[in-house]
């Protein structure tokens, strides 16, 4: 895989690789994320969190237990005790078709927590062209501090604004509007997709809230609603769809003309969107 130029035919989606290369490496660890670069991947997804010190981690739940070996809420935690806990073991590891491992976790941190600026700079060595989309929880429980935590850090990358030629490119998304605002409000060119898990009734124009430029249904609501891709198209937004990890899946986000494709499986779904 690794000789794979990132292919990308005109009107192909883009594929993002959800939590990193996740259905083979634990999700959120940089493993994850360096094999989800190897395998060719337009982008990747994270979530980030507050840790109890102010700092952005990407962990998705808002407790421990789950994928470490940890107990506990995240945000009751410093880094550095989360930098103690193991967030590689209960991963079963690469099934049989995604090939054998591609880095040893047990080395360099890369089965610990994963910091954001950790992230941007796995994504900055890529060496190429990378989009890193980034979701903020939760946007509802700890007001607007993650957000403003996260123009902060954008900011002292030179990422809180698209830029001509600088190789990573960063959007922020969120499944909640007032997030999005305020991020739009502090970050105004900051790109934003507006996340849609149920079809809510604003939706039925097809019109984002707050200038996001990129709607993000999940796989399910498409599934069961096909036309919402056609509206927002109609309306000029794009469209990014998660998670879209089965082969029938990736057949009809083509067939409805996606702009993107959130996976766990990014080495599987290349494969198949050059196959069709
Ligand atoms: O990419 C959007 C998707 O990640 C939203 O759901 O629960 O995986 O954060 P979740
Ligand atoms: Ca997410």
């Amino acid at each position: 895989i690794a000789d794979l130029p990132p292919s990308r035919r005109p009107g192909r989606p883009l594929v993002f690789a959800h939590r990193g290369s996740s259905a083979a490496e634990p999700e959120h660890t940089l493993t994850a994320y360096l094999r989800a670069i190897e395998e060719g991947a337009d982008g990747v997804e994270c979530d980030v969190r507050l840790t109890r010190d102010g700092q952005l981690v990407c962990v998705h739940d808002r407790r421990l237990e789950r994928t470490s070996n940890g107990h506990g809420l995240v945000s009751t935690r410093t880094l550095a005790e989360l930098g103690e806990l193991d967030f590689g073991s209960w991963h079963p590891g690469p099934g049989e078709e995604d090939g054998a491992p591609m880095y040893d976790v047990s080395v360099d941190g890369r089965a610990r927590i994963l910091t954001l600026d950790r992230l941007l700079g796995a994504v900055h060595d890529a060496n190429r062209p990378m989009r890193l989309l980034i979701e903020t929880k939760h946007p509802t429980r700890y007001g607007a501090a993650v957000e403003e935590m996260l123009v902060e850090s954008l900011r002292r990358h030179g990422l809180h604004e698209p830029r001509a030629g600088h190789p990573v490119e960063v959007t922020v998304m969120s499944f909640s509007a007032l997030a999005v605002r305020r991020t739009r409000r502090l970050a105004p060119l900051l790109p934003t997709v507006m996340l849609l898990d149920l079809l809510p009734a604003g939706l039925r124009g097809g019109r984002l809230p707050f200038g996001s430029r990129i709607g993000g249904p999940g796989v399910r609501l498409l599934r069961a609603h096909p036309e919402v891709a056609q509206r927002l198209h109609a309306r000029g937004h794009q469209v990014y769809v998660w998670t879209v990890n089965e082969a029938a899946d990736v057949d009809l986000m083509v067939e409805l003309g996606v702009e993107g494709l959130i996976t766990d499986r990014p080495a599987f779904v290349r494969r198949r969107l050059d196959e069709l």
